[in-house]
């Protein structure tokens, strides 16, 4: 029996959620629920699609993804932990963490009563883990593919020393194209420019893309929505357990060289990721949990 067909046995649910290889031996998820159709990863426990029926999919996946054994997929939901951007001390440790790139263990998978489907992945504490992060930690993300689509990454302190965490949800979303849309939710915050040379700055307004955009807007509130002019539905980001909210943008250039974007890709999607990062960095005592959750939801108007 192979890996799928056992996956197939513990985890199937008829007619509702099956195993699909992808390219380089990845194994995914599909959900097919009356609600809503989502493609999960085991790899990073990372969504890479999702769409209530009858509307618009709300994620975006490049074409161009790499679907490699310990590399990222550009776009979907990638788990940024346990930090944000580069290593602090390390150039050699991956950016945005490892979390991405291993294989979560699937412990659940079921259908509520309300007919949403309920995906529980735990990071494995093995030896790679531990090469790369010395503070014993239990990690769980759990996913809730409904008319809304939730994800929750729960943390936990397991060991006797305090650890410095970042993260993030680091959302791509489907947008019709990102020259004319909008942000709110940010007016008011201050926030680390990291295009060219990085400065702090305040957000005066909706946020809009004319180039090239990469913030970290520090101590958000929960909520973020994004408003595409060719449809009549925002898309509503909730938020808790995050205290910063970052946007990016790679524009033309540093997506033509980042080599997983297809030609003017970059028009079509929007990473607005729900975090704790730079200055939001959480603390997390001995025996302390922090639960870092986003809903992604489409509103009318
Ligand atoms: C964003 C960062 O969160 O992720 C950007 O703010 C970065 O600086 C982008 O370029 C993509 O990162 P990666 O590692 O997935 O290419």
């Amino acid at each position: 029996m192979n890996d799928l067909e056992q996956l197939t046995r513990r985890f199937g649910i008829p007619g509702v959620l099956r195993f699909e290889q992808l390219p380089g031996n990845l194994a995914v998820i599909r959900v097919e629920s009356a609600l809503a159709t989502a493609s999960v990863m085991l790899q990073g426990a990372q969504v890479i699609g999702y769409q209530p029926r009858g509307e618009r999919p709300l994620i975006w996946l490049s074409s161009r993804s790499r679907y490699v054994a310990g590399k990222s997929v550009r776009g979907g939901v990638p788990i940024c932990w346990p930090w944000f951007g580069p290593h602090a001390t390390d150039p050699a440790l991956p950016a945005h963490g490892f979390a991405r790139m291993v294989e979560w263990h699937l412990r659940q998978a079921l259908t509520l009563p309300d007919d949403r489907v309920r995906l529980e992945f735990d990071l494995p504490q093995d030896a790679a883990m531990r090469a790369q992060w010395r503070y014993p930690s239990s990690v769980r993300v759990t996913i809730t593919i409904g008319r809304e689509l939730e994800v929750s990454l729960a943390t936990k302190n397991v060991g006797s020393e305090g650890f410095p965490l970042g993260q993030a949800l680091h959302t791509y979303f489907q947008v019709s194209d990102v020259r004319c849309i909008s942000i709110r939710g940010l007016d008011g915050c201050a926030y680390l420019d990291k295009v060219g040379i990085s400065a702090r700055r305040r957000q005066q307004g909706p946020v809009t893309f004319t180039q090239e955009t990469d913030r970290i807007y520090l101590d958000t509130g929960g909520a973020c929505e994004i408003l595409d002019p060719s449809t009549d539905r925002s898309l509503l980001i909730t938020a808790t357990g995050s205290r910063s909210t970052v946007v990016w943008n790679p524009w033309i250039e540093k997506a033509e060289k980042m080599g997983d974007f297809e030609v003017d890709g970059y028009l079509r999607m929007v990473c607005v990721e729900s975090a704790n990062a730079a200055d939001d960095t959480v603390n997390l005592a001995p025996g302390q949990e922090h639960v870092l959750a986003a809903q992604y939801r489409l509103v009318g108007r």
